[in-house]
C-alpha cells in the first residue's frame, strides 16, 4: 500500500493494509517521508495491529509505502518485515513477489561490502536502488530491475526524490488509485474502494511515478504507456463485515444473495439455454471442442473438479480438471481441440496465471472462470465468465466457491445446447438453477443443528470425507475447509476407494463425513457407510433422506442430480466454521495461509 497526497500517510496506509491483510499477516511495516525530508520506519511481527501499537505518537509525513507480509525466503520477524531500506537509509522499498536470483545478487553485493540487515530476497532490491548511479529515481529502479530475475510488485521511496512514490509490476498485482490532489497504490482494489472508485491496474512490465495530484505510467524500459482508469464496481460497504462476526460467517450467509447475482440476465427461457457474453466463443467453435481442461488451485481446482463433471454431463464432452501448479510444470500436451479453463477467485494466482501464459505461448484457446473483474487472469485469458460474488475477503472461500460450480453449470448448459442437450434438460436444468438460492437459504436457516454437530465432531483426532462420483468433489472441498480454518486433519477419498488402503485409518476416534446424494449411486454410498460402520467409525452424512447407518444425517434440499453437488457442500462450509469456532481459532486468517498466493 502507498499513499502521496496532503493528508498524514500512516492512519491511511495502516487502515489499507487491514484490508490487503488477508494476503498475508505474519508481519507489517511502514516507512514515511518525514517533514525534514528523513525516512522514518517501524516494522513488527505479527500482524497490522502489532504494527500500529508499535507506531510512535509522532509519525508524521504526507508520502509512505506500508506492507503486510506472508513469507517466502525468510521466518516471520521485525528484521525480515517489509519495507527494507538500502545501506544509506535513502531508499525504501516494498515487495511482493519472488527474487529468483536473489542468492547471487545478495552474494555479488555481499562482496562488494554491503551488509544485509534481514534474510530477505527482497532487501536486494533496495540496495541495487541506493546503490544505481542513474540520475532520476525511475531510472535508478529500471536499473535495478534490469538485474533481478523473478516477479515482484513494489513501491519505492527515495529520500533524494521525496516528491514521489516509484512503483513497478511482474507477475504481482499493482493498483493505483486516483485520488483529488492525492494518489493511492495496493496490490489490491479492496485497500484502495474507500478512498477512489478510479483505478489503474498496471500491467506486466510496467512503471508508475505517482506525485500528489499527478501520474505518469510507462514500462521498464521507459516508454510511456496509456493506463485508462476503470471505475471500481464494487461497494466499499461490500468489504465490511456487516453485522457478522467473520468474514468467512457473512460469506457463507451472502450465498443466496451472491448465487442469485451469478444467475441474473444471463438465462435464456426461449431457447432452454443461457447467454454468456464474454465467452467469445461462437456455437460452431463449441461444438468443435473435443475436449475440456479445467485448471485451478485449491478450492478453485476443487470448483473446477465440479464444473469438469457438469460440463461431462450436460454437454457430453470428455472433460477434467487438474491443479494448474502441477500443469504448469509437467510439460502438458497442448492440443488445439481441448478448450482450457483457467478458474480463479483473486485472478492473481501465480501458478494459475502461468499456466494460461505457458498455453497462450502455445497457441491453446484459455477461458478464465474468474470473480475479481479485470484481473491478471481475467485479461490474460481470451474470454470467459465472472463469476460476481462479489469481495471475498475470508482466506478460506466459500461464496465464491459455490458461484464458481454455478457458473460452471451455466457454461455446461450453453455447451449443451449447441451440442446434444435437449431443450427438456435445458429447461429443467434452468429451472434447478432458478431453485439454488432459496435452497441454500434454507441449508443455512439449519445452523444451529449443524453447529451443534460440528461441536460434537470437532474433538475428532482425523477425519475422513468420502465421496463418490459427484459427492467426490464436494468431499474435497469440504476436507479442505475443516483442514484450513479449524486444523483439524481431514483427508479426502472417493467412497470406492476406502476399501483400498484408508479404512485401516478407522477407528472411533476418526469418524467419516460422507456426501451421499440420491442418486444412481445411493445404494454403493450406503454400502460404503456400511463398511465404514462395520469398523466402529462414527458417521455423519450429508444427504437427501436420513442414512439409517449414519450417527448423524445433515438433510439438503434436493435439486436436479447434476447440480446437487453445488448444494451438498453448503452445510459442509458451516460445519468447518463451527468446528473452528468451538476450538478458538483465527477463521478469517488461518495460521500459514494467504488469500491469494501470488508467488510460485
Ligand atoms: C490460496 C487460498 C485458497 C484458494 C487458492 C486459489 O491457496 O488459501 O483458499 O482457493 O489460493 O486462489 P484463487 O484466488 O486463484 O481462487
Amino acid at each position: 500500500m502507498g499513499y502521496i497526497g496532503k493528508r498524514d500517510a500512516a492512519p491511511l496506509l495502516l487502515e489499507g493494509l487491514q484490508r490487503l491483510e488477508y494476503r498475508g499477516y505474519d508481519s507489517a511495516g511502514v516507512v514515511v517521508t518525514g517533514k525534514s525530508g528523513g525516512l522514518k520506519t517501524v516494522k513488527a511481527k505479527g500482524r497490522v495491529r502489532e504494527l500500529e501499537a508499535r507506531l510512535p505518537k509522532r509519525f508524521a509525513g504526507t508520502t509512505g509505502i506500508a506492507h503486510t507480509r506472508w513469507a517466502t525466503h525468510g521466518a516471520p520477524s521485525d528484521e525480515n518485515a517489509h519495507p527494507h531500506l538500502d545501506a544509506t537509509g535513502e531508499v525504501a522499498v516494498v515487495h511482493n513477489g519472488i527474487i529468483d536470483n536473489a542468492a547471487e545478487l545478495r552474494a555479488k553485493l555481499a562482496a562488494d561490502g554491503v551488509e544485509f540487515a534481514s534474510e530477505t530476497d527482497s532487501e536486494v532490491l533496495a540496495h541495487l536502488i541506493g546503490r544505481s548511479s542513474a540520475k532520476t529515481l525511475e531510472a535508478k529502479v529500471q536499473q535495478a530491475l534490469s538485474r533481478v530475475e523473478g516477479t515482484y510488485g513494489i513501491a519505492v521511496l527515495h529520500q533524494g526524490f521525496a516528491d514521489r512514490v516509484v512503483v513497478a509490476r511482474n507477475g504481482s498485482p499493482v493498483v493505483l488509485g486516483i485520488g483529488e490532489h492525492e494518489m493511492f497504490v495496493a496490490s489490491d482494489v479492496a485497500a484502495l474502494v474507500r478512498h477512489t472508485r478510479q483505478v489503474i491496474t498496471l500491467d506486466d512490465g510496467e512503471m508508475a511515478t505517482l506525485k500528489a495530484g499527478e501520474y505518469r505510467t510507462y514500462t521498464t524500459e521507459g516508454s510511456r504507456t496509456s493506463a485508462e482508469p476503470t471505475t471500481i464496481e464494487w461497494e466499499a460497504e461490500s468489504y465490511d463485515m456487516g453485522g457478522h462476526d467473520t468474514y468467512m460467517h457473512k460469506e457463507i450467509f451472502e450465498q443466496p444473495d451472491a448465487v442469485d447475482r451469478v444467475l441474473r440476465g444471463r438465462i435464456d427461457d426461449r431457447f432452454a439455454t443461457v447467454r454468456l457474453g464474454g465467452l467469445g466463443i461462437d456455437a460452431r467453435e463449441a461444438r468443435a471442442v473435443r475436449r475440456v481442461k479445467i485448471l485451478g488451485c485449491g478450492s478453485a481446482y476443487y470448483a473446477g473438479q465440479i464444473g469438469a463433471q457438469l460440463i461431462e454431463e450436460l454437454a457430453r464432452i470428455p472433460a477434467d480438471a487438474e491443479p494448474a501448479s502441477e500443469f504448469r510444470y509437467r510439460n502438458a500436451v497442448v492440443d488445439p481441440d481441448t478448450l482450457y479453463i483457467a478458474v480463479s477467485q483473486s485472478g492473481e494466482t501465480y501458478d494459475t496465471l502461468a499456466a494460461v501464459q505457458e498455453l497462450k505461448r502455445k497457441g491453446a484457446r484459455v477461458l478464465g472462470v474468474v470473480n475479481v473483474v479485470g484481473s491478471a487472469i481475467a485479461r490474460e485469458a481470451d474470454g470467459g465468465i465472472y463469476v460476481h460474488a462479489g469481495p471475498e475477503v475470508c482466506v478460506v472461500s466459500t461464496k465464491c466457491f459455490t458461484n464458481t460450480a454455478v457458473a460452471f453449470a451455466l457454461l455446461a448448459l450453453h455447451l449443451g445446447r449447441v451440442r446434444d442437450l435437449s431443450v427438456s434438460d435445458g429447461k429443467r436444468i434452468i429451472a434447478g438453477l432458478r431453485r439454488l438460492p432459496g435452497q441454500i437459504a434454507e441449508i443455512l436457516a439449519g445452523e444451529a443443528e449443524i453447529a451443534r454437530l460440528a461441536r460434537t465432531y470437532a474433538t475428532a483426532r482425523s477425519m475422513m470425507f468420502v465421496g463418490r462420483v459427484r459427492g467426490y468433489p464436494v468431499a474435497r472441498e469440504a476436507a479442505q475447509k475443516l483442514k484450513e480454518v479449524s486444523y483439524v486433519h481431514a483427508e479426502a477419498y472417493p467412497a470406492s476407494e476406502l476399501k483400498h488402503g484408508p479404512l485401516a485409518l478407522i477407528e472411533p476416534e476418526v469418524p467419516s463425513v460422507a456426501v451421499v446424494p440420491d442418486d444412481d449411486l445411493l445404494e454403493k454410498n450406503r454400502a460404503t457407510l456400511e463398511e465404514i460402520k462395520a469398523r466402529s467409525g462414527r458417521i455423519l452424512a450429508v444427504a437427501h433422506q436420513p442414512q439409517e447407518a449414519a450417527d448423524d444425517t445433515l438433510v439438503v434440499p434436493r435439486n436436479e442430480v447434476e447440480l446437487d453437488p453445488i448444494l451438498l457442500g453448503v452445510p459442509l462450509q458451516l460445519f468447518a466454521y463451527h468446528a473452528a469456532l468451538a476450538l478458538g481459532r483465527d477463521i478469517d486468517k488461518p495460521r500459514n495461509l494467504a488469500k491469494s498466493v501470488t508467488v510460485e
